[in-house]
């Protein structure tokens, strides 16, 4: 005879390491608005934003989710949450508007209320520089291609350090370089919107010089305890199949993709196949003496955003492309299974592999994971609930990827969700919602969703419920 168990199994949960670092994540162009305020100058996503055809629907990061103005508001809302940290950007226009020169109070002053907020919350804040709001004045003198921009940032890593050292104890340079050289200037989906593969090249070179000076930058101006970090968007990069056309094309993507950062700035060199690959576009000859000593200064951490895996074939791809050199080589194929709103496919085996690939790859280095999340269709029902129950799955299925590369040796420091509020996703507008809390962007309200409740049961408990728990 058999019985039938009326309960599902209960799995027990899986315990994070004590001190584990819980946080949500957001950018300044995302959220915070007030874009003409205090002396605030218009960033390349400002421009673009407002060139027609750039950004789904018209939308602009003018208000956004009205931040500037909310900021208490929203550090309450983590507050509940019970968040240890919360990682936001510094928009570099708000504190030193023309990309040079002095920095203008009432922007550091803005950042100085949030840290005293947050510290006053118990929230550790954890800052990042630059993610993606160049200052419009630096692109028109060059941007990123221009050498100058890298020195430039370094003296706003500098002044910004000096105004929020004494609050501010975790700094992160940049963030995902890779899409501000690439999808800038390359294939242009992003601000500035260039499309030039060579451009991009010098700017991804740039970039990691603006991280190492800023590195130097950075120490100089803080007390020794600081920790200091770099955020990449790594590709968890699989060829299509086993065959040798395949695996050359993943070694492409992953040379342009992951270790074009991370062979400078952790080794303090080029990796020699990419420069072999990108010969038709360039000599490379824009890196020079010293640049790879100053860009491999050795950091604290280093952040990892991930959100879904890189396949790749043998084959070739559309112009432009955010690939230089690789388009005759590489195509990415679309394979089937759940996706997101962005339709971006779902598997959190990409950030196991990821993780434990940088175990092996870089040892004694700590790992951050600084954004994972998902897009959905989410609505407000009738009873002002929002019932997101795929991105619970989503959220679930990658942490619970995050605890077993911890337990298969990985360093995981801690995990911050993309996002903390539905806010302005790029050349997607409003209309991608990547939030743990809904907001009606027409009247700014705020509503946690499932998630919300759902996330920070896990933050409070430092465990990630059994499968039972996690349906309810
Ligand atoms: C990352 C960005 C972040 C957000 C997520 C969805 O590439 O760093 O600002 O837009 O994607």
């Amino acid at each position: 005879m058999t019985t039938v168990d009326p309960r599902p199994r209960t799995p027990a949960g899986l315990r994070f390491p004590r001190g584990f670092r819980w946080g949500t994540a957001t950018a300044a162009y995302q959220i915070e608005g007030a874009a003409t305020e205090d002396g605030r100058t218009p960033s390349i996503w400002d421009t673009f934003s407002h060139t027609p055809g750039r950004v789904s629907g018209g939308d602009t990061g003018d208000v956004a989710t009205d931040h500037y103005h909310r900021m208490r508001e929203d550090v309450a809302l983590m507050k509940r949450l019970g968040v240890s940290d919360y990682r936001f950007s510094v928009a570099w226009p708000r504190v030193q508007p023309t990309g040079r020169g002095p920095a203008v109070q009432k922007g550091l002053d803005f950042y100085r209320r949030l840290a005293d907020a947050l510290l006053e919350a118990g929230i550790r804040p954890v800052a990042t520089l630059y993610h993606w709001d160049l200052p419009q004045e630096l692109e028109d003198a060059g941007g990123w291609p221009r050498r100058e921009t890298a020195e430039h940032f370094a003296a706003y890593a500098s002044l910004t350090a000096q105004a929020l050292g004494d609050r501010v104890a975790t700094w992160t340079t940049l963030n995902e370089p890779w899409c501000a050289a690439f999808l800038g200037y390359s294939s242009g989906e992003h601000a500035p919107g260039r499309t030039s593969p060579a451009a991009a090249l010098r700017a991804a070179h740039h970039l990691n010089l603006a991280h190492g000076l800023g590195v130097g930058a950075l120490r100089a101006a803080l007390p020794a305890p600081a920790e200091v970090s770099l955020t990449l968007n790594l590709h968890a990069v699989r060829p299509l199949t086993d065959s040798a056309a395949d695996r050359d094309a993943a070694r492409r993507i992953d040379a342009l993709g992951n270790r074009i950062f991370l062979d400078p700035v952790f080794h303090g060199r080029l990796p020699e196949d990419l420069v072999r690959d990108t010969a038709p576009l360039t000599d490379w000859s824009f890196v020079r003496d010293g640049d790879l000593r100053t860009v491999s200064a050795p950091i604290d951490s280093l952040g990892v955003n991930y959100y879904a895996p890189t396949v790749v074939a043998a084959g070739s791809s559309a112009r432009p492309s955010p690939w230089p050199a690789a388009e005759g080589h590489v195509r990415f194929p679309r394979l089937p299974g759940p996706r997101t709103a962005m339709d971006w496919p779902v598997d959190a085996d990409g950030l196991h592999g990821l993780l434990t690939g940088l175990r092996d790859e870089l040892p004694g280095v700590p790992l951050l994971v600084t954004e994972n999340g998902a897009a959905y269709e989410d609505h407000v029902d009738p009873r002002g609930r929002v019932r997101d129950t795929e991105r619970i799955a989503y959220l679930r299925t990658h942490l619970a990827a995050v605890h077993r590369a911890i337990a298969d040796g990985a360093d995981v420091r801690g995990y911050f969700l993309w996002s903390l509020l539905d806010n302005f996703e790029w050349a997607h507008g409003y209309s991608k919602r990547f939030g743990i809390v809904h907001v009606d962007f027409a009247t700014q309200r705020r509503t946690p969703k499932d998630s919300a409740r759902w996330y920070a049961e896990v933050v409070a408990r430092g465990e990630l419920p059994g499968e039972a728990a996690a349906v309810q």
